[in-house]
Order: C-alpha cells, then sequence, then structure tokens
C-alpha cells in the first residue's frame, strides 16, 4: 500500500498541526508555539481550578496497545484540563481481543463521533497508517510507536531544558544507552537539532548506538566520560529489553559499570548539568538512586511538564483538524 510522508500528513494547508506523528520535519516556528503554549498551560496547574474549555465537546479516546502508566495518566490528566470527555480503551479487553480487526474497532470509534485518538502501539508507523486509511477525519496523536518516534516525550523534555537552561543555542546534550531501541531518542535528536543545540552525542555501547545515528546528526561516543564531558544536560535511558531480540549486553552489571549515571560520572559532566530521563528508571542499572533522587535530577519535573505540553499539543492539533474539515466542507 502507498503511504504518504507523516511530515506532509500531520500539516493541514495553512502548515498548522491536524495529527502529531512525528517531530521530522516540523519547523522551529512550530516546536517554539508548542513550548510556548505549555509555558502557559503550566500556570494554570498551579491554580486551583485547573479547566479552560478548549477541547470541551470533544471526545478523545486513548488508544493505547502497549503499556504506559505515566504517558496514559498525563494524557488523560491534559486532555481532561482541556475540558474534553475522555474514554480510556483498554485493547486487551476490547472487541478487538474477540477476533474484530483494529480496522473495524476504530471505524466504530469513528462511527461514535471521536474526534481524537491518542494512540501507542508497539509497531512503527501505526498512528501514521490509522491516520491516513482508518480515520482521516479524526486527529492521530502519536503516544509512541515501536522504536519511530515518541513526539510528545521529546516535547516535554525541551520544555524541561528550557526552563532550566533559558535557551537551547550552545548547549551541548548527552543521550545515554539504549538507543538503538529508543523512539525517545530519535525523537529527541529532531528536536534538539531543530531547536538550536551546538551538541547532542550519543553514548552507549557500540551494540546499542550505531554510527548511523551520525548522519541523523548525532555526535557518537562509546566512552561515558568523553559522552559526558561539558555538557549541560544529560539524558538516561533503560535498556528496553522488550524490544532486544538478541543479546547485545554482556550483563546489567557490566553496563553499570560503563555507563551507569553514578555520583562519581555524573562529575564529568558540567557542575549544573540537569539528569533527565523519560522513566521507567531502573535504578542501579542505568542511573545510581542518589543521582535520580539527587539535587541535579529533573526527572519529575518532566512529568510535571508533560501534561502542559500535552495540552498545547492536543489543543493545536484539535484546532488545526476542525479547520481542514471546514476547508473541506466549503469546497
Ligand atoms: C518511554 C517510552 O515508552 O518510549 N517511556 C515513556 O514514554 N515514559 C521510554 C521507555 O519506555 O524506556
Amino acid at each position: 500500500m502507498m503511504r504518504s510522508d507523516p511530515r506532509a500528513l500531520q500539516l493541514n494547508d495553512q502548515g498548522q498541526l491536524k495529527h502529531f506523528l512525528t517531530l521530522d520535519g516540523l519547523s522551529k516556528n512550530i516546536l517554539t508555539e508548542i513550548l510556548d503554549r505549555a509555558e502557559s498551560f503550566l500556570s494554570m496547574g498551579e491554580q486551583s481550578v485547573k479547566k479552560v474549555p478548549l477541547l470541551r465537546g470533544k471526545t478523545v479516546v486513548n488508544l493505547f496497545f502497549e503499556n504506559s502508566t505515566r504517558t496514559r495518566t498525563t494524557f488523560e490528566l491534559a486532555a481532561k484540563r482541556l475540558s474534553a470527555d475522555v474514554i480510556n480503551l483498554n485493547i486487551e479487553t476490547s472487541a478487538t481481543s474477540k477476533g474484530e480487526s483494529l480496522l473495524d474497532t476504530l471505524k466504530n470509534l469513528e462511527a461514535m463521533q471521536s474526534d481524537m485518538f491518542i494512540v501507542r502501539h508497539s509497531d512503527s508507523g501505526a498512528p501514521h497508517f490509522i491516520a491516513e486509511h482508518c480515520t482521516p477525519n479524526v486527529a492521530i496523536i502519536n503516544a509512541g510507536d515501536g522504536r519511530h518516534a515518541h513526539p510528545t516525550q521529546a516535547m516535554l523534555d525541551m520544555l524541561t531544558i528550557r526552563r532550566h537552561k533559558g535557551q537551547f543555542e550552545g548547549l551541548k546534550v548527552a543521550v545515554v544507552g539504549d538507543i538503538l531501541h529508543s523512539r525517545v531518542a530519535r525523537s529527541q535528536l529532531h528536536a534538539l537539532t531543530t531547536l538550536g543545540v551546538e551538541e547532542v552525542r550519543f553514548v552507549g555501547p557500540k551494540t546499542l548506538v550505531p554510527e548511523y545515528f551520525a548522519e541523523l546528526g548525532a555526535t557518537i561516543c562509546h566512552d561515558l566520560r568523553a559522552g559526558l564531558d561539558d555538557v549541560d544536560v544529560i539524558v538516561m535511558l533503560r535498556l528496553q529489553k522488550e524490544r532486544m531480540a538478541g543479546a547485545l549486553l554482556p550483563s546489567e552489571s557490566e553496563f553499570y559499570r560503563l555507563y551507569g549515571l553514578t555520583k562519581e560520572s555524573l562529575a564529568w559532566a558540567k557542575p549544573d548539568a540537569i539528569v533527565m530521563h523519560p522513566g521507567p528508571i531502573n535504578r542501579g542499572v542505568e542511573i545510581a538512586s542518589e543521582v535520580a533522587d539527587g539535587e541535579q535530577s529533573v526527572i519529575l519535573n518532566q512529568v510535571t511538564n508533560g501534561i502542559a505540553v500535552r495540552m498545547a499539543v492536543l489543543s493545536m492539533a484539535m484546532s488545526g483538524q476542525m479547520q481542514a474539515q471546514q476547508q473541506e466542507g466549503g469546497e
């Protein structure tokens, strides 16, 4: 089947988001708009009444084909704070497991006049496929697909960096660990290069940090000390064993010894470097507890920022989708 370019598919005729599938190809202006909008929602989260009516009357369906707690709950909170009606579809217990095809399930949800699907799937490209072939009038938000992309995670990471460092220019960022299986690292690379950081280093063993990432603009580093030298931001990633086909590592303790972020290895970065992690964290495998809970850690700020970023993305995509439909209706 012919596949259109997700970069074009996610924009309407005015160049605004109508889906949110990938950061690849999105302009610095759009990324900055997401961050600025998220910033305004952040201050709202501190007030006693946390709701705005931007998605009032809209139905948002959380479609998670793969496990998640943080991402699913923060999407749910974001949609609720925008006043949408939210349905969480548990795929395990849905009709799909009674033999109904995914396409039929989606068509039924569309017939219930859903306006937005938030999709997580273990297959790369699944949200794009749904946007293109199944439900073109529903805004599709990618909540993580296979190894391909996790655009809202990368944008909440960008918000966290901007709030702590003020700007992107001149920053050196190290992403450490299992890059090979990480949709987060791929989306971060797009965001960081578009927003204009000085350097993105991908750090880890040869089996988990293949050289081809250099073609996408990352500096490849197989030594932790060199990788952390003089960096402003450290992003630690977990070993994503569920996506590993074979044994790519000698052992977890060996990995920790060579690439774990401990108090000692953290000292190789700039003294004011921040430590980030998308979660779930594995203490004593990629990060020491005292670092995860330490002063330089902003891991829980990332979670809070995730709600604001998701509110920004949902509201932008919904308005772009509505404009696209109005235009089609008027033609
Ligand atoms: C990430 C994911 O699902 O890709 N986690 C997340 O969204 N919070 C990273 C991971 O699973 O390691």
